[in-house]
């Protein structure tokens, strides 16, 4: 196959960007079930390859060492439609256990590596089959998949997210001070906006859902219109 400029005509994709707390999670799921797609969470890479690196006893603060343990890596993704993917590495689930704080921490160190993110590119990447892909994360349209056929970038106020991320805890039993989560949130989102490599900002041609008002069904509608559009 071979798209107008000659040029080989790949997979469509719909790359999902945003914050965490924004809802991106549940509507990717969602959509790639709807269209019967593959779906990539690549925050689950991330997480999958810092759970590696750790229990190969990398340095997480030196990013060679990280990527020797890297290299190791045998990680699969196998899909549960609406919740999402089970993660293994090698033939051990690792499902919970890339979800903990921990790992969550981990990840963000690691993620911040330019070395990092370049070795996990074609991994990424190899999730691009027919019949397409949904593409979680947060620079899948700016960065892993820039010639998407649809770009979404889905947000949220601090706020809602902290409520919602505050209601994530507490069925956990764990109570947090909502303030205090706001406060985070709006830290960490001024961070990761201003970082050097892949920062979190919207790609050019992405549309921007702000969902703060919306509820899941709506966001998913949403998309799927703007996919029915372009494609
Ligand atoms: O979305 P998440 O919480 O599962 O992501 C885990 C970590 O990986 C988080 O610190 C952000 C990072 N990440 C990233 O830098 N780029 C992505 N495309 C996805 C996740």
């Amino acid at each position: 196959m071979t798209g107008p400029a000659g040029q080989p005509e790949q997979h469509p994709v719909i790359t999902i960007d945003g914050p965490s707390g924004a809802g991106k999670g549940t509507a990717a799921a969602a959509l790639a079930e709807a269209l019967s797609f593959h779906l990539l969470d690549s925050g689950a890479v991330y997480r999958v390859a810092a759970l590696h690196a750790v229990r190969c006893k990398a340095d997480l603060t030196d990013e060679a060492s990280v990527l020797a343990a890297l290299r190791t890596m045998h990680a699969q993704f196998k899909p549960r439609g609406l919740d999402g993917v089970d993660v293994f590495l090698s033939d051990e689930n690792v499902s919970q256990e890339i979800r903990t704080e921990k790992a969550g921490n981990a990840a963000s160190q690691v993620a911040v590596m330019p070395a990092v993110r370049s070795e996990l590119l074609d991994e990424q990447r190899a999730f691009r089959q027919a019949p397409g892909l949904v593409a979680d994360g947060r620079d899948m349209g700016t960065v892993v998949f820039p010639d998407a056929q649809l770009k979404v970038f889905l947000t949220a106020s601090p706020e809602q997210r902290a409520s919602r991320r505050a209601k994530q805890l507490k069925d956990k039993g764990i109570t947090a001070n909502i303030a205090g989560l706001v406060d985070e949130i709006s830290e960490r989102d001024q961070r990761d906006a201003s970082r050097t490599h892949s920062p979190l900002i919207p790609a050019k041609d992405a549309i921007v859902i702000e969902s703060s008002d919306l509820n899941a069904d709506e966001v998913i509608a949403r998309i799927l219109e703007a996919w029915r559009q372009v494609s």
